[in-house]
């Protein structure tokens, strides 16, 4: 690891390992996180040492943004540290995070575009948005977020050159997903990593056809995370409405 990585996660581990809830604050944060884009030197080297060993590409945890690179992850899990690299003329889905977030555009610019939900989300599927701020972010700048519905918005390259941005994120409120939004549609659904995707789209599958209430009975004794218990359960109300 380049030293000048090295110490930024040293020190920013000092800020967010004070805190039991790994809370931090952006006017101690940000500097951190300006002080260390001020420079690509480390990137450039991390860049090089994961090309050249083949199994870093292995040891990457499963996301469910392709484009998203782990540079490093806390020991306590209070902070870590992403990269994403934006391919040009490209919009990310509007969407939510479990954690507060410093974005820092590190090579070239971003957009950004903040939105306000408006419903109180009891209605499932359903959200209002409202668009509050629309920005670039120019490179050498950070934008923050906040969890849950204090940091819904969507980020892209508007230009024809390849960004990237530096993303460092606290300990999670909320595990295992995300909201993606579609503002004119006014809808909003959980977005899980690859794996999980997989199983719910396969239990939602069962609940539509009307069948499997055995396995999707059975499996809510396991040790499931409540999210997909959460998902095996509707399938359940679903097929038992199906079920001849
Ligand atoms: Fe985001």
């Amino acid at each position: 690891m380049h030293k000048d990585f090295e110490n930024f996660c040293r020190r920013f581990q000092g800020l967010t390992g004070r805190n039991e809830d790994g809370s931090v604050s952006f006017t101690k944060g940000i500097p951190m996180v300006k002080e260390l884009i001020s420079s690509d030197l480390w990137f450039r080297d991390f860049i090089k040492e994961a090309l050249s060993e083949r199994s870093w590409l292995k040891q990457q945890p499963p996301s469910l943004w392709p484009n998203e690179l782990t540079l490093y992850r806390s020991p306590d899990r209070s902070f870590l540290v992403l990269a994403y690299i934006l391919e040009p003329f490209s919009m990310d889905t509007i969407h939510d995070h479990g954690s507060w977030g410093i974005i820092a555009s590190f090579i070239n610019g971003t957009k950004e575009i903040k939105y306000r939900r408006h419903d109180d989300g009891t209605v499932a599927g359903y959200a209002e948005l409202e668009e509050t701020i629309a920005k670039v972010v120019k490179q050498g700048e950070v934008t923050c977020v906040l969890p849950l519905n204090g940091g819904i918005h969507q980020m892209g390259n508007t230009s024809e050159k390849i960004s990237v941005t530096i993303n460092v994120y606290g300990r999670a409120v909320r595990r295992g997903y995300l909201q993606f939004f579609h503002r004119e549609r006014k809808t909003v659904k959980r977005v899980y990593s690859p794996r999980t995707c997989k199983e719910v789209l396969m239990v939602r599958t069962m609940g539509a056809m009307g069948s499997g209430e055995d396995i999707l009975r059975g499996a809510l004794v396991n040790s499931l995370p409540d999210y997909v218990k959460e998902e095996y359960e509707t399938a359940l109300t679903v097929s038992k409405r199906r079920a001849p």
